[in-house]
């Protein structure tokens, strides 16, 4: 291993500018050795301002030249599993965004080859890092709450997602793209895998945006029964236009924790009697989880470094898409689900 972990960025788009960022200016660990991005105005935009030299146009180029040990995906959900799999066969480790895959056999496929490849797999579920959501997950183990009984999380997103993303066949829609991180939350957060889902959705501004794909809805809300016996919620809104709204609520049996907070900046202006009170809110995801999208990448770098086991695997990447794949199912079929009826087997609980 070199001093610092070379990376390329497989994807030149919104998040990858986040992971590029963290590389290049917060980890000392870690150098960003190249970039593959097939749209050249992107290559090159991302290139020069992190400084990457190395720049492709496929990621089989890149493999050619193979001047790295790890690589970032960051592009869009339905190219995930051959992306992936080709890092791995490569033996380059992979932090991969979520969500993991379209499909469950896609995700098994990605944990087998990291596996027999002896590579690292890292998802990209950086609320696992967020220093409240961290504290949060280490009070409840603490038993300060007690037994966690009922979760609520919401995440709302501000703006409409790329036009990739607005299709369920290329990624799962919304409850994929916005909630991943809400499905992975409320799992490990209660320490329980979710057993059954109740999804309803709706769509108001489709046809404002000329968005026809089949299904498309910008909101939704998902039941959930655990297998602990707790009980939870997830809904999404996107776009919801005033900011990047990202909550959680726990009640447990001794008490209630709340993690997040719509306010952005601890400034409360008292402006006047028509306007009340006037807060700043965090407008961006990666202005809310600033501090995440770095100690994810820190851990990733860490765990290259160490030879460790990253703390997002693949199976908590699973867990997310079953939990997306059997809410998608309720609601095209207007009845609750059953986990048991989308995974083939059940895996062991909590990572
Ligand atoms: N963790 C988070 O908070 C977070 C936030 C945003 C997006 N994401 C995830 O990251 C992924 C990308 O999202 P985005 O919003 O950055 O998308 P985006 O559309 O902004 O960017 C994707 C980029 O990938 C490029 N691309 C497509 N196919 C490629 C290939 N085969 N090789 C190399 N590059 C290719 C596209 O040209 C595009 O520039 C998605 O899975 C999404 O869900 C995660």
């Amino acid at each position: 291993m070199p001093d610092r972990v070379r990376v390329c960025l497989v994807g030149g788009g919104r998040v990858a500018k986040v992971h590029a960022n963290s590389v290049t200016r917060h980890i000392a660990a870690a150098t960003a050795s190249a970039v593959v991005e097939p749209v050249q105005e992107v290559r090159d935009a991302v290139g020069d301002q992190y400084g990457i030299a190395a720049r492709f146009e496929t990621f089989e180029a890149a493999l050619d030249w193979g001047e790295f040990d790890a690589v970032l995906i960051t592009t869009p959900t339905f190219t995930h599993k051959t992306l992936a799999v080709l890092s791995a066969e490569a033996g380059k480790h992979v932090f991969l965004e979520k969500p993991m895959a379209i499909t469950l056999e896609e995700c098994d496929a990605i944990i087998a080859a990291a596996e027999r490849h002896g590579v690292l797999l890292q998802l990209g579920f950086m609320r696992r890092f967020d220093p409240e959501f961290v504290a949060a997950y280490e009070r409840i183990q603490a038993g300060e709450i007690g037994r966690p009984m009922l979760i609520k999380s919401l995440t709302h997103g501000p703006g409409l997602p790329p036009p990739w993303a607005r299709d369920l066949a290329k990624s799962n829609g919304m409850l994929a793209e916005v909630n991943s991180h809400d499905w992975d939350c409320v799992r490990w957060l209660m320490g329980s895998n979710p057993q059954r889902v109740y999804a309803e959705i709706a769509n108001f501004k489709g046809p404002a945006h000329h968005i026809n794909t089949p299904h498309f809805y910008d909101n939704a809300i998902v039941n959930i029964r655990f297998e602990s016996g707790g009980l939870g919620s997830i809904s999404g809104v996107c776009p919801c236009e005033y900011g990047y709204d990202a909550r959680v609520e726990i009640v447990g049996e001794r008490g209630l924790m709340q993690i997040g907070d719509i306010r952005g900046q601890a400034v409360i202006i008292a402006a006047n009697r028509d306007k009340g009170y006037i807060t700043p809110i965090y407008r961006t995801w990666p202005e809310r989880f600033a501090w995440g999208y770095i100690r994810e990448m820190e851990h990733f770098v860490g765990c290259i470094r160490s030879g460790t086991a990253p703390r997002a695997d693949g199976l908590a990447g699973r867990w997310a898409l079953a939990g997306v794949l059997a809410a998608t199912r309720s609601f095209l079929e207007e009845r609750p689900v059953l986990l048991s009826e989308v995974l083939d087997s059940v895996p062991p609980a909590q990572t």
